[in-house]
């Protein structure tokens, strides 16, 4: 599974480092680039050269960031694994004609995949989803939740009956919130503030640059340390890239039928240093 080949752009890298250059120097290098992109930069989209140049790592194969980002520890990958398509195969079966969303605004394979298994791993007590549609990475997550018998998922849409393939089953862990669809940043941030030690959060809603902005930096300092931010299209905008140079962390990213899938991982808390035996003791 852990084939170079998958990779887009080189393989796993280290941290890259670009070097800054200053405003004349951008300037002299591309003007066009500067000039206008300046102007319209909330309204493009980069490309997967560009996502895949902010990348501590960018691949076609969910192996690859798992190996990164859960790089040890239990349950085994492998035993996961053996669940999650077991789950997968529960949510098919659960699918039908005539529901609420079009299929192509599901969740992709790979993503869940990810996702499963972040949170068998890591055993977060608070997981925060937006964008919920039929319920597809809802009903993932929520799966997850049930194996570990610990934590919660909150999800936020502003489609009133989001979440149909939700069963009754898997909805004792879930708190489904509908946001006023005219004006949803107030209430959305208003829930938030009530939210700590986020262990996951996804976002898969408006994938706009305000609305992406705001969802990232309402979630970013919420976030457990060790916790993640996971957003999906990351292509759609510039949001994602931005941020993720703001707060000073490489993404990964996965790409999956030619769309980028990135996360941050919030640094873990560092370890307290044991106090030195004062000295002339014992
Ligand atoms: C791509 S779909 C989500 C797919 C879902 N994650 C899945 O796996 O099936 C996008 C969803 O975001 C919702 N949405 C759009 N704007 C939103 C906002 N500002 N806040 C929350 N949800 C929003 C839409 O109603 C839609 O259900």
């Amino acid at each position: 599974m852990n084939d170079d080949s998958s990779s887009v752009g080189p393989a796993a890298s280290g941290a890259k480092q670009e070097r800054p250059r200053s405003l004349a120097q951008r300037i002299l290098d591309d003007p066009v680039e500067v000039l206008v992109g300046g102007l319209f930069h909330r309204r493009l989209h980069p490309t997967l050269v560009e996502t895949h140049r902010a990348a501590r790592l960018q691949s076609t194969d969910p192996s690859d960031l798992l190996a990164e980002l859960l790089p040890s520890g239990e349950p085994p990958i492998g035993s996961l694994a053996g669940e999650f398509e077991e789950a997968a195969r529960a949510l098919s079966a659960r699918e039908r004609p005539g529901l609420r969303f079009a299929a192509r605004t599901a969740f992709l394979r790979g993503e869940a995949w990810v996702l499963y298994a972040l949170v068998r791993r890591q055993r977060p007590e608070v997981v925060v989803e937006t964008g919920v549609a039929n319920g597809h990475s809802s009903s993932v997550l929520l799966e997850a939740l049930r194996r570990n018998e610990r934590g919660r998922l909150t999800s936020f849409d502003i489609e009133p009956g989001a979440g149909e393939l939700v069963p009754p089953e898997l909805r004792d862990r879930w708190d489904l919130r509908i946001l006023p669809a005219r004006r949803p940043a107030p209430a959305f941030e208003r829930a938030m503030e009530g939210l700590e030690r986020i262990g996951l959060f996804l976002h898969d809603s408006d994938h706009s640059y305000e609305w992406m902005e705001l969802e990232f930096r309402s979630a970013w300092g919420k976030l457990a340390p060790g916790g993640f931010l996971a957003a999906d299209d990351i292509d759609w905008s510039y949001a994602f890239i931005d941020f993720a140079r703001k707060v000073g962390v490489q993404p990964y990213v996965l790409v999956e039928a030619s769309k980028p899938f990135g996360i941050l991982a919030r640094a873990a808390a560092k370890p307290t240093a044991t106090p030195a035996e004062p000295k002339g003791s014992g």
